[in-house]
């Protein structure tokens, strides 16, 4: 009886339909406080505190990455950026105005990772 019931709302879960609007990604206001200044409001890489940086902030829009700070073989992973993000451009022999971001914790580090690559524009 009581399994039976369990099956049939487990189906229904699996049943309902998508939300059709996308509630904001939880990264995106970490983002606005401490990225966008250099990254730009869109990631384009051409916030305020960026400009005329040399290499200049990375542009999220194109989805393009240069480190492979695990050491795995391929650059842009999530692990990656996570590891870019956390311990900073320095930390794989980059710029130091990426500066690392471990205090933020794991969580907040791969939701910012997400809401990143919500950024790339399909080209
Ligand atoms: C003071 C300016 C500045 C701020 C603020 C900043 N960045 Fe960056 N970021 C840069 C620069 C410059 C680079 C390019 C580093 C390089 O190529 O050596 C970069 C590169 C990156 C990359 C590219 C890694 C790759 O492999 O290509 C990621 C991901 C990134 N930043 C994420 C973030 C996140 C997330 C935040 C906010 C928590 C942030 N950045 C805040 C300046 C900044």
């Amino acid at each position: 009886m009581i399994s039976s019931l369990l099956v049939f709302s487990l189906a229904a879960l699996l049943a309902a339909p998508a939300p059709a609007a996308e509630p904001p990604a939880p990264g995106q206001q970490r983002y606005q406080q401490l990225c966008e200044n250099c990254h730009g409001p869109e990631g384009k890489g051409d916030g305020p505190a960026g400009l005329g940086a040399q290499p200049m902030p990375r542009d999220f829009s194109v989805g393009l990455f240069k480190f492979d700070a695990d050491s795995d073989g391929r650059t842009g992973s999530d692990e990656d950026l996570f590891l870019v993000i956390r311990d900073g451009g320095m930390a794989v022999g980059g710029s130091p105005l990426m500066a690392p971001w471990g205090q933020l914790g794991d969580d907040s580090i791969r939701e910012l990772v997400v809401y990143i690559r919500s950024l790339e524009r399909a080209r």
